[in-house]
């Protein structure tokens, strides 16, 4: 095998000489089924779920710039990938792109890195979307399912292990069906499912206004927030009572300790903040009282309480100075917070309790909500004109929902003071958090119906994410680096068939078995590499094929395409050094089979030993056709 030959790029004429061959997918998609489509991608878990854990531990108020910050990530990688959607309307995406620019290594790294994207995106949906099932079995007074079945084995604390997940093996597997049935039925569905979590988005927005208050955006007191000491209490306090040597503690001895615990670092910290706030006039003495006595509720009572408390206090006053580093994620590791942190104190204020790194970490985590636009492209080879309804939908579907998001984010916020935002059903919960909420028949409906909402938003993200994964997979295929089997048709549903079926057996047994939050932080991760690669995809094209057509181009690229790579690279260096250490073990591993395998059965790596005059055997079996890529 020669070496050049994993630089080695595929000709855009043979791309497009491809799609008009046989066995392709129909034509169906117009350019409002394709918004569709991204929408359907795109509204989920993120401003279902992750909307909560953001605004209430990782930037305050201030989630409604991380969402305006990781929109703006997701607009410049989105007009890279329109332009290059355009040019190239065939299924596989990224990876596809990248074939054609960077050569084939480049593109196999992409179709590697996009399973971490969609596949391993829908397990975290399909994680997700259990616990929501959950809550909504709950608001119905019906019994819920056993923890053992709702959980993984493989967590990160053993002491919160169930069996298996396994509400979201079952999901995946029905999906899996919808999908060999045919994209017409899939597009239906999806339509329907789209029509409901708008109507839910909207109706949230609407009925939630009535309940905001400008106070919690710009006056709920900075020492409220949720401090780095708080990630440590847990495991100090279950460390220390597994120490002594007495019967296994109760859960409600766990759970009164770790509150003393809490309460007893944060109360002089908290009263000596209110105390200005009165005298500023910015908080009423009344609002001091009633949380020192929420502060004195948790207090330790006896001698002996407080002494186990202090004896605690200074690891986790040491634990939580090595966490505070965390949120600075990479940079943090490096060492560079100690120039940096300075930024934080400068920039926290009520709205932006957690600071400049708060935003760009919450960015960084609500980055997920924008999953999904791109899988659009991945569906150009469906659409009836990809030229210009590839582009038009990416690029609407994206702005509808940085829209919706921005003021969802607004609403939840302005209802609920930050800290007590629910980190599992954020926007429901607002609803049921307002005082009167059980005695108010709108408020009682209005969560129900917004848990139903957020089981629809999911199940039509992991519809499209699904789907999107099956596409690039029979890509790959195609091109000889997965095994043929991916890219078959079936002749009378026309889906790529055994691709979807594989596809759904790796995602119902990822979602089954591991954690959401080890998913979730593999997916952001690796969808941002992504999306730097296709900037940077696009960038390069536009140097080395100046004169190719391109139906749709991207204005200022010279801007755009860099400001895209910045700006989706900075969010990755705050992401915690754990999800880096996960991307590089994936991409070595994806190393290892394209050298294992990929090389090996490669069409363009074929076609180019032939030309070099390999022995004949050595290119027999492939289907690329050499006459097209002169
Ligand atoms: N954007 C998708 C969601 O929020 C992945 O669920």
């Amino acid at each position: 095998m020669n070496w050049k030959h994993i630089f080695a790029r595929k000709d855009l004429e043979v791309l497009l000489a491809e799609a008009a061959g046989e066995h392709r997918l129909h034509r169906v998609l117009g350019p409002w089924s394709l918004t569709a489509l991204g929408v359907g991608c795109i509204i989920g878990a993120g401003i279902f779920v992750v909307t909560g854990r953001a605004a209430a531990l990782d930037a305050g108020p201030g989630v409604i710039l991380s969402y305006a910050i990781a929109g703006i990530g997701c607009a410049l990688a989105a007009l890279c990938y329109a332009e290059f959607a355009a040019m190239a309307p065939v299924a596989g995406s990224a990876y596809t792109y990248a074939y054609t620019t960077l050569g084939e290594v480049f593109a196999w790294i992409i179709g590697w890195d996009l399973i971490l994207e969609y596949a391993m995106g829908c397990a975290t949906v399909a994680s997700a979307w259990t616990n929501y099932f959950n809550s909504l079995l709950d608001a119905l007074h019906w019994p819920q399912i056993p923890y053992a079945l709702c959980n993984p084995p493989w967590t990160v604390d053993s002491s919160t292990a169930g069996i298996i997940n396994l509400p979201a093996v079952i999901l995946v597997g029905l999906i899996t069906v919808i999908l060999v049935l045919g994209i017409r039925e899939s597009a239906r569905t999806n339509a329907t499912l789209v029509s409901m979590k708008l109507v839910v988005v909207v109706f949230v927005i609407v009925l939630g206004v009535a309940y905001v208050k400008p106070s919690n955006w710009t006056s709920v007191p900075v020492s409220r927030r949720h401090l780095p000491e708080e990630k440590v209490v847990a495991e100090i306090v279950k460390e220390h009572l597994k120490g002594e040597n007495k019967p296994k503690p109760t859960d409600e001895r766990i759970a009164a300790l770790e509150s003393q615990v809490k309460a007893s670092y944060r109360k002089p910290w908290e009263i000596q903040e209110m105390e200005e706030l009165v005298q500023q006039g910015r908080m009423t003495p009344e609002t001091r009282e009633k949380r020192l006595a929420e502060l004195d509720v948790a207090m330790p009572k006896s001698a002996d309480e407080t002494d186990e408390v202090e004896k605690l206090l200074p690891e986790v006053k040491e634990k939580g100075k090595k966490k505070a580093v965390e949120s600075w994620g990479l940079l943090g590791t490096l060492g560079l917070n100690r120039w940096l942190t300075p930024i934080d104190e400068a920039t926290r204020s009520p709205f932006m309790p957690y600071g400049f790194s708060g935003i760009m970490l919450g960015a960084a985590i609500v980055f997920f909500a924008f999953i999904g636009f791109d899988s659009i492209s991945t569906h150009a080879e469906e659409a009836r004109n990809p030229q210009r309804d590839v582009p038009f939908g990416i690029l609407t579907s994206l702005f509808v929902c940085t829209l919706l998001y921005i003021i969802v984010a607004a609403v939840i916020t302005g209802m609920v003071p930050y800290p007590d935002i629910d980190v599992k059903s954020p926007i429901s919960t607002a609803f049921a958090q307002q005082p009167g909420a059980d005695k108010s028949l709108l408020l009682r409906g209005a969560t129900a119906l917004i848990s139903a909402g957020g089981l629809a938003g999911m199940t039509s993200v992991l519809l499209v994410l699904f789907l999107s994964q099956a596409r690039v997979f029979m890509a790959m295929s195609r091109d000889g680096l997965l095994p043929e089997i991916f890219g078959t048709v079936h002749p009378k549903f026309q889906t790529p068939h055994i691709a979807t079926m594989v596809t759904g057996a790796f995602i119902a047994v990822t979602a089954g078995l591991t954690p959401i939050k080890t998913l979730h932080e593999m997916v952001n991760i690796g969808t941002l590499l992504a999306f730097v690669m296709v900037c940077a995809a696009v960038f390069i094209l536009r140097y080395q094929r100046p004169n190719s057509v391109r139906p749709f181009r991207c204005p200022i690229i010279y801007v755009v395409a860099p400001l895209g790579i910045f700006v989706n690279v900075l969010m990755m260096l705050f992401l915690p050094v754990d999800s880096w250490l996960r991307l590089v073990g994936w991409l070595s591993i994806g190393m290892v089979i394209y050298f294992a395998y990929s090389l090996r059965h490669s069409h363009l790596a074929k076609h180019l030993m032939q030309e070099i005059g390999m022995p004949r055997k050595e290119v027999t079996g492939t289907k690329f056709d050499p006459e097209v890529v002169e």
